[in-house]
């Protein structure tokens, strides 16, 4: 067997590339391919809701397959805890991917380990897709059981991982058992690592960053990684409430959490030192009530009621956020600026990612989002196929923003080092 071409000498994300071996070049006919998906993917009643991640991972499915791999696709799927519990099989997953492949056969496995796998598999043939249970139905899974582990690698010749937006679990599935077998990044790996890396490591300045959602608690490495690399760092969402409640601001019923007050005054004092600008929101929208259509006003940060919650940025602010991105050159977002769930205080949201796209298809800017709900804002506004890329990962985009080390990443690297 070819052991893969390296990916290159380029340095992305703080790893290595040139120590991962891809999947280009290498001999798969008649072998069995065990490629680590995401396919952690909302369902609602039995149905596959949204099938990005899945879209997003058949090129390398279909690659192997039309190589003559025989593929056995791995996931998990929520949080089952290692029982098993029917509302998290991956058995709609594998319709769907027989859906979305027509000419190939997909088969879907009741167990991801033991006799009934072996069975199944046994009545594959090469260009064939199986799709094994729940990883998470055994608790070895999420303990990164080397047992579990050698189970899994038991059913394979050689091991892809594809699932970058899991790469921030150390589990048995992307961590111990790239030691047990020839490990290979797959093509969606790939392009997040390369698209990430690019955006961070070496991009195009000046650089602004916009990160919202509710909490500053969930996000202080990411700020303060960002605070020292990036030229523009906009605070939106629920956090911005805490930077303006700690610059002595009155922000009546907002959400905030008054207990990380400081922590944002450390990340700003952080911030000026580094030459980064902070850019916290000036007007907002406010209603008493977070209820869909609920009667809302306009006022500046300054003047919020006491019986009022910010839930939106205002006109000036983004006004003033659609200048800001026509003068850099690169984009990083994760993170709503407003309460994109309940109408209208997504408008704010939606009004700048059409604004980042516009400006993308321009050629002006160079944008990367990443993160559930920004990439749901990014759609609802008809922005995310402008976007230069948006990320399948959520907490591993985060975890990679927030200059952290990613455990599926490394494996990788170790074991091609081997
Ligand atoms: C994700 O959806 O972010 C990944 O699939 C990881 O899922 P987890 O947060 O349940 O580990
Ligand atoms: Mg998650």
């Amino acid at each position: 067997m070819n052991d893969g071409g390296p990916a290159g000498e380029l340095q992305a994300g703080g790893f290595d590339l040139s120590r991962i071996r891809t999947i280009d070049g290498v001999d798969v006919r008649g072998k069995r391919v065990l490629i680590r998906v995401d396919f952690n993917v909302p369902i609602e009643q039995g149905k596959v809701a949204d099938d990005t991640r899945i879209k997003r991972v058949l090129p390398t499915i279909s690659k192997l397959a039309r190589a003559g791999a025989i593929v056995i696709v791995l996931s998990h799927l929520g949080r089952p805890k290692g029982v098993i519990n029917p509302e998290t099989s991956l058995k709609p997953i594998a319709a769907k991917m027989q859906e979305l492949m027509p000419g190939t056969n997909v088969r879907f496995i009741g167990d991801c380990i033991g006799e009934e796998v072996k069975r199944g598999l046994a009545a594959l043939k090469p260009g064939d897709v199986a799709v094994l249970e729940n990883l998470r139905f055994y608790p070895g899974e999420e303990t990164n059981h080397p047992v579990f582990a050698k189970q899994l690698a038991a059913h394979g010749d050689i091991y892809v991982n594809d699932a970058f937006s899991s790469a921030h679990r150390a589990n048995a599935s992307i961590d111990a058992i790239a030691g047990l077998l020839p490990s290979y990044a797959g093509l969606l790996m790939m392009a997040e690592i390369m698209a990430l890396g690019e955006a961070l490591e070496q991009p195009e300045r000046p650089v602004m960053a916009i990160v919202g959602g509710a909490k500053v608690s969930t996000k202080i490495e990411v700020l303060t990684n960002l605070a020292a690399r990036v030229d523009r760092l906009v605070v939106g969402g629920g956090m911005a409430n805490t930077f303006l409640k700690a610059k002595g601001m009155e922000i009546g019923r907002s959400f905030c959490e008054p207990d990380f007050t400081d922590t944002a005054k450390d990340i700003m004092a952080h911030a000026e030192q580094a030459g980064c600008e902070i850019v916290l929101p000036s007007d907002v929208v406010v209603a008493t009530e977070l209820k869909a259509g609920a009667d809302s006003q306009i006022c500046p940060v300054e003047a919020v009621p006491a019986d009022a919650m910010i839930l939106d940025v205002g006109p000036e602010t983004l006004a003033d956020l659609k200048r800001r991105v026509a003068e850099v050159k690169t984009v990083l977002w994760n993170g709503p600026l407003g309460a994109i769930e309940t109408p209208p205080f997504g408008e704010g949201t939606f009004a700048l990612a059409r604004e980042v796209a516009r400006l993308t298809r321009e050629g002006k800017l160079i944008s990367v989002a990443g993160g559930g709900d920004t990439v749901r804002a990014l759609n609802e506004a008809h922005a995310a196929a402008d976007f230069t890329y948006v990320s399948t990962a959520g907490g591993a985009f985060l975890e990679w923003l927030g200059g952290k080390e990613l455990p599926g990443v490394v494996a990788l690297t170790r074991s091609s080092a081997r």
